[in-house]
Order: structure tokens, then sequence, then C-alpha cells
């Protein structure tokens, strides 16, 4: 829905915001770094880049400008991530592999497409903007998506060094958080999905009614010393505990700690973006699968939330708006979650820190319909085989989390900076 807050000097004003911020968080990383894809789930940085000018050049300029060509037919082809109606694609897991274009030219191609953004907004009639401004402002969330995905994959291309080099940020200090408490949470008849006023993904709609049980929520994450307890009590090596799908992948890659911990001589070493420090037991237990978050509930005695139930909770615990509830967000350049810090009778650890595995499937929501055309293709295409994600994360940009958010991976994911809140009752 069109948001009649933005009128061009707004939309250009906020263009140049996030633009400017994907800029300032390649910055400190070289050609060389940029140009790395150390697996197949992973970009390289200056792909990144130069993918969330195509959405704008795709998306806006296409449609619009008067004698629209694209700026480079390869790029066309390069840089469309999965966009089926736009075209033939390169594959995805050889993005690594294209040396050319270089950083200098990603550049070369941001900046055109950033005049030729500018020179449209300013010029086209106020109907036709106020039609395309939502295009636009999805294009903003889009590069934000990108913003923490670059960080995410970043993370891995440096993990692999065995320079180990470092990204940014300082670790905090160590300290542990208060004894995880719970709470209590009434249910009902409740609402789910994004109730308009300010942005949403059509992934957060319609708007729907839910039945839940009483059930109580974990006040804060799950931390690397409790999980550390579960890996003591054989958490990696007993079946009972694991899903069939998960209990293969334990076997098949040889998962017994979470994915960026390395043992050396006795000592759990966990690679970060700030460097390469020993596990601390206080901050939370993150980069692990749907499978171990699964897993750890079951050791535990209890279970993993519902979407729909960490959403409510979240709602009824007064933290709907995360601009209030504040966080550990990526403007705190921590770049890696921190201790939960004392209890405070409410939820902890909402909005940031770490992407929370919920035990719901990524499904459309009743009466969710994609919009049509290529663009439909954002989201709903992929509602299937995938596990939903709340809360956002260190490395998730500040104005992109909120309680409606979905965000989802495949259960076997363990790059994206995902951790773990407990559920129990609801039964
Ligand atoms: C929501 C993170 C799974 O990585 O494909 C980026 C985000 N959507 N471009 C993804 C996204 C379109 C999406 N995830
Ligand atoms: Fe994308």
């Amino acid at each position: 829905m069109p948001d009649p807050t933005w009128d061009a000097a707004a939309l250009v004003a906020r263009y140049d915001e996030v633009r400017a911020h994907t800029e300032t968080l390649a910055a400190p990383l070289s050609p060389e770094d940029q140009t790395v894809q150390s697996m197949p789930d992973v970009s390289p940085t200056k792909w990144h880049r130069a993918h969330v000018t195509w959405f704008f050049e795709t998306f806006v300029l296409a449609g619009h400008e008067p004698s629209f060509t694209p700026y480079q037919d390869q790029y066309w082809f390069l840089f469309n991530s999965y966009y089926e109606g736009v075209g033939p694609r390169y594959a995805r897991p050889n993005r690594g592999l294209i040396s050319r274009p270089g950083v200098h030219d990603v550049g070369l191609y941001r900046a055109d497409v950033d005049a030729r953004m500018r020179d449209l907004v300013t010029t086209l009639d106020g109907g036709t903007l106020d039609k395309l401004a939502s295009t636009i402002e999805l294009g903003f969330h889009h590069e934000q998506q990108h913003q923490e995905l670059l960080l995410m994959d970043i993370k891995h291309v440096l993990s692999v060094n065995p320079l180990r080099p470092v990204y940014a940020g300082t670790p905090g200090a160590p300290s542990e958080p208060d004894p995880l408490g719970w709470v209590e949470v009434e249910g009902g008849l409740v609402e789910v999905g994004h109730r308009g006023g300010g942005f949403g993904f059509d992934n957060e709609l319609p708007l729907h009614q839910q039945w839940l049980e009483p059930y109580r929520l974990a006040d804060r994450l799950v931390t690397n010393g409790e999980w550390l307890q579960f890996m003591a009590d054989g958490g990696y090596a007993r079946h009972e505990l694991w899903l069939s799908d998960g209990w293969a992948r334990v076997q098949a890659e040889g998962w017994r700690a979470p994915f960026y911990w390395t043992e050396v001589d006795g000592v759990w070493l966990e690679h970060t973006l700030n460097g390469t420090w020993p596990v601390d037991p206080g901050l939370p237990v993150s980069h692990v699968s749907h499978y171990e978050a699964d897993a750890y509930a079951a050791w535990a005695g209890k279970r993993l939330p519902t979407e729909g139930e960490w959403e409510h909770a979240v709602v009824a615990d007064g933290q709907a708006e995360a601009a209030e509830a504040g966080g550990n967000l990526a403007d705190t350049e921590t770049y890696h979650p921190r201790a939960a810090g004392p209890s405070t009778g409410h939820l902890r650890q909402v909005y940031g820190d770490c992407w929370e595995w919920t035990s719901s499937a990524y499904l459309a929501y009743p009466g969710y319909r994609p919009s049509s055309g290529a663009i439909g293709e954002y989201n709903g295409k992929f509602m299937s085989g995938q596990m939903v994600l709340r809360g956002g994360c260190a490395l998730t940009p500040p104005g992109h989390a909120r309680a409606t958010y979905r965000n989802f991976f495949p259960p076997g994911s363990r790059w994206a900076l995902s951790g773990v809140r407990l559920a129990d009752g609801g039964v």
C-alpha cells in the first residue's frame, strides 16, 4: 500500500541514505574480499552491491524511464537473483567465479542507477510517483535485507581464511545474564500479521486470527554456557533428541557444536566478525540450525515457539515497536549478539542479537496473495521447505526489525545469525 508520507524529496533522501549505508558496510573490504564466494549460500559482497542496484533498475527504472535500456545486458543476467519473470540468470553457486565486473565497475553501475533514480523520482508526475513509491520503498527494504546478508556472508568468507581476518567491531566484555525466566502469556483468539501503517512485506499479510492456548516464552535466548551443557550431556550424539532429517545432517556433516565453533587444545573458540575468541558462556548461542534448536529444546524438556506465539507474546509484552524496545541491531556495531543482562520481568533480546527459530513452517497466511508480475516472486514462491525466524539479529539494520517480520531459512541453515528462545505450555 502506498505510504502518503513519501513525496519526491523524502524518497530521494531515503534512497541516498540506504544506498550509502551499503557502501559504508562494504568499505572495509578489499576488492579481493568482495569477490569470494565461500559456499553456495554465500554471495560475494560486490554481487550484493550490484544485485540491489539491479533491483531498482529492473523494478523501477525499466517500467518508467522513457527510453530505458539496461545499463549492460550482461549485468541484467548476472545480477538477477531468482526472478524467472525477468529472464535467464547466472547460476547462483558460481557467483564467486565472476572476476569481472570488478569492484570499481560495480561502483560505476551503482552511481549510474543512483543518478537515474534521482532523476526519475524528481521528474515523475505526482500520480505516477504515488503508485511507484511502494515499489521504491520495497527496494529500500530489499537493500536492507542484503545489508544483513552482506555481513552474514562476509563473516563466512573471512572464517575460511586461516589468517582469521577481522571485519570490524570489538567484542563485548564477558558477562553472565540472569537465570532464564518465563513470561506467561494468556493466549486466546489473537491477531497475527501486519496491521498497516509503516512498511511490511507481502508475506506478513493478511492480518488474521489464531487461537492460542496459554503458554510461556523464555525471557531471554539460550546461552553458549547452556549449549555447552547440552553438548556435555551428549546432545549431538543422542538420536532420540533429533528430528530424523536433523539427525541425518549430524551424521553426514559431523556436527558436534555450533557452526563457527572450533575446538583447539580442549578449548572452544568462536569465529566472529570481531575476530576469533574463546566461547563466552554468557552470550546467546548463535549459528545453530533449526534442527539443533529443536534438539536443544527436546533436551531441555521444552519446545520452540510457533511464530504466532512469538509475535503475540511480543505484542502482549508491550514490545510491538522495535524502535522503542531497543535492542542489539547493526547500529550498535557489535556485529555479534550480546549478553541478556539483568531480568526485567519482560522478554529480553526480542529485537536484534539472534534471529529466533520458530517451530512454524514458512507458509502463506490464510488469504495471502502475491502481487502480480515478476515482483510477486519476491517472497511467495519460497513457501516450501523452510522455517520461520523472528526478531532480527546483530547484523540487521535498524528500522528493519518489527514484530510481524517473517524471516525464513531452510531448517539445516547455520550461516545465518540464528539462535534459540524456548517456549513451554500451550497444550
Ligand atoms: C528472507 C533472507 C531468506 O535471502 O532470499 C533478498 C531475503 N529476498 N532478496 C533471501 C531476500 C530478496 C531472503 N531471506
Ligand atoms: Fe535480493
